[in-house]
């Protein structure tokens, strides 16, 4: 029902004083909504008003009263909006249609600096945020597995956000994994973090340093493939089983295949291509820009965003 002209009560409608209202509320015609479905004669006479105050009463009443219809577009993405978490800038939440999607993995790739981890502290406050404002009123499982997570930066984009600093960073659950077992073993056993503490994000920042580190050469790349296969399906089932999202941040390589254009290559191999829903390609433009690509995506168009990273945040 809408509100127009500051009509909320029946005392706000022309003509209806104290005594009037009182009078009205005695006899049932308490709300807009009555009042407004009653002819003017009815009321007059329960009520004492002149007929001819009575219909401005009506009248008045009736157009507090619109209903407000709501088109099924905006419906339908109001619900798609219920399953995603915003990025902080419009651009590259249209570029994603809409934001992190839940029940998938998106990745970032890019270069150091390229703003892969910045997207996912970023995210980790936004997805605290309430559903109409972007977020999924939850908290966040942060796997940290390069020792970069930094909570100074969480709090000041949780204030910029609106949002209360301390409650932010208290519903980030921080695992700072140092090898490959204990990143693994964090997300076997995520399953009742999540439900007790209705866990809507988990990220991993970044998904394939400690694999890279422990496993080199070619020897170490069939045992690496099979790990990293059941580590990323882990968190593919997790997203399926809980509804979450899952963020990936990935390191980069020049491919030496690659002889015209940008060489620069996620690492990972297959595994990650193919388990990845959503692969964003980060580099740095001037100043604070960068430009995100998507790379890939299950139904979205390829394209560029540009954003901003600021000290409050991620920014258009
Ligand atoms: P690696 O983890 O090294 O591969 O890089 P990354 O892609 O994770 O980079 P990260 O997301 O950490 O981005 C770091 C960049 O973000 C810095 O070089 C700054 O340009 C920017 N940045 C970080 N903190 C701030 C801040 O408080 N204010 C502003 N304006 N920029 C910041
Ligand atoms: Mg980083």
């Amino acid at each position: 029902m809408g509100k127009e002209k500051g009509v909320k009560e029946i005392e706000d409608l022309p003509g209806v004083g104290p005594t009037t209202a009182e009078k009205l509320r005695d006899a049932g015609y308490s709300t807009l909504e009555k009042i407004a479905t009653s002819s003017p004669h009815e009321l007059s006479e329960l009520s004492g008003m002149s007929v001819d105050n009575a219909k401005k009463a009506v009248e008045a009443a009736r157009q507090a009263t619109t209903l407000e219809y709501t088109s099924a577009s905006d419906v339908y993405s109001a619900r798609k909006a219920l399953g995603r978490i915003t990025t902080g800038s419009k651009d590259l939440n249209e570029l994603l249609g809409g934001g992190a999607e839940v029940k998938a993995i998106t990745e970032a790739y890019g270069r150091f600096g390229s703003g892969k981890s910045q997207l996912g502290f970023q995210l980790s406050v936004n997805a605290q945020l309430p559903r109409d404002k972007g977020g999924l009123e939850g908290t966040v499982l942060f796997i940290d597995t390069e020792g970069t997570f930094r909570p100074e930066r969480i709090e000041s984009m949780a204030e910029s956000a609106g949002l209360d600093p301390t409650a932010v960073l208290d519903n980030i659950f921080v695992i700072r994994a140092e090898n490959t077992e204990q990143q693994i073993l964090s997300i076997e056993r995520a399953d009742k973090l999540i439900r007790e503490k209705n866990v809507r994000l988990i990220v991993v920042d970044s998904l394939m340093a400690l694999f890279r580190s422990e496993f080199m050469g070619r020897g170490a790349l069939g045992e690496r493939q099979q790990k990293l296969n059941s580590h990323i399906h882990r968190l593919q089932s997790l997203a399926d089983s809980h509804s979450l999202a899952v963020y990936i941040t990935n390191q980069v390589m020049d491919n030496p295949a690659i002889l015209f254009g940008d060489p620069t290559t996620p690492v990972g191999g297959n595994i990650i291509a193919h388990a990845a829903t959503t692969r964003l390609y980060m580099r740095k433009s001037k100043e604070d820009k960068r430009i995100v690509r998507l790379v890939d995506s299950p139904n979205m168009p390829e394209g560029e965003a540009v954003i901003k990273i600021t000290e409050s945040g991620i920014k258009d």
